[in-house]
């Protein structure tokens, strides 16, 4: 599957996506991300979702201190930083093509201290998913991770192995088509979902989500 999905300058809004860097200030920390859009496309920019997914980590209404997490589709890997540096343990995940990227960027952001703090590792949603432990993950990120159909099945296999009952996973969702709603729809049957933030300006959603006991636990 190619990673570019849009041919560039088509969507001027997309253009910011196109510079070579990306900069925010989280977490009392400056974070400065490398942007290669023409080399790795969708993994290698920053979206508006894991801006707002930060942003939302940051008010605090999420415990994150000392908290197992993992972040899939991480991309730039800013939503994982920002994690690292607010305190939680963090596996930072992606496809293998995008993993080099990404080390590159944490390694760069995380001081000396907290970068054991954060682990890179590969992971495509719905494979190879014994890697990791069952259950095993206090908070599951996600950021712009629902856009792809073909995906969606995976996608929702890997949070079920990746949760257990008290696992807390926030997507941060830009809804571009109706199709995205699908995924929705297909998690509220494996999981109770609640909207928890909407940021207007990039029309970005925030749902949290814990995983319904199986039949077998009822
Ligand atoms: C739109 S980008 C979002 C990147 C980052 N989370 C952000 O918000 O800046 C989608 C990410 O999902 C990853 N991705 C797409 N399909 C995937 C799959 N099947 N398994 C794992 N990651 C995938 C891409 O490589 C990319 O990094």
């Amino acid at each position: 599957m190619a990673l570019v999905p849009y041919v560039e300058n088509v969507i001027p809004a997309l253009s910011k996506l196109q510079n070579s860097s990306a900069q925010f200030h989280f977490a009392n920390h400056d974070v400065c991300l490398v942007q290669d859009w023409k080399k790795l496309g969708v993994a290698a920019v920053v979206w508006d979702a894991a801006v707002v997914m930060c942003m939302y980590l940051e008010l605090g209404q999420v415990e994150i201190k000392g908290k197992v997490a993992i972040e899939l589709g991480a991309g730039t890997g800013l939503v994982g930083i920002v994690a690292a540096l607010l305190g939680a343990k963090v596996t930072i995940t992606d496809r293998e093509p995008a993993l080099d990227f990404l080390s590159a960027n944490i390694k760069a952001n995380l001081p000396t201290d907290i970068q054991e703090s954060a682990v890179v590792s590969e992971l495509s949603w719905g494979e190879g998913l014994e890697r990791y432990p069952a259950g095993g993950f206090d908070l599951v990120l996600g950021a712009d991770i629902v856009y792809l159909e073909d995906t969606f099945v995976p996608l929702l296999q890997t949070l079920e192995h990746l949760c257990s009952d008290t696992t807390v996973v926030l997507l941060a969702c830009k809804i571009r088509y109706e199709r995205d709603t699908n995924f929705l729809s297909m998690l509220k049957q494996r999981f109770r979902v609640e909207e928890v933030y909407y940021e207007k300006e990039r029309d970005i959603h925030i749902y949290k989500a814990w995983k319904l006991p199986s039949r077998r636990d009822l």
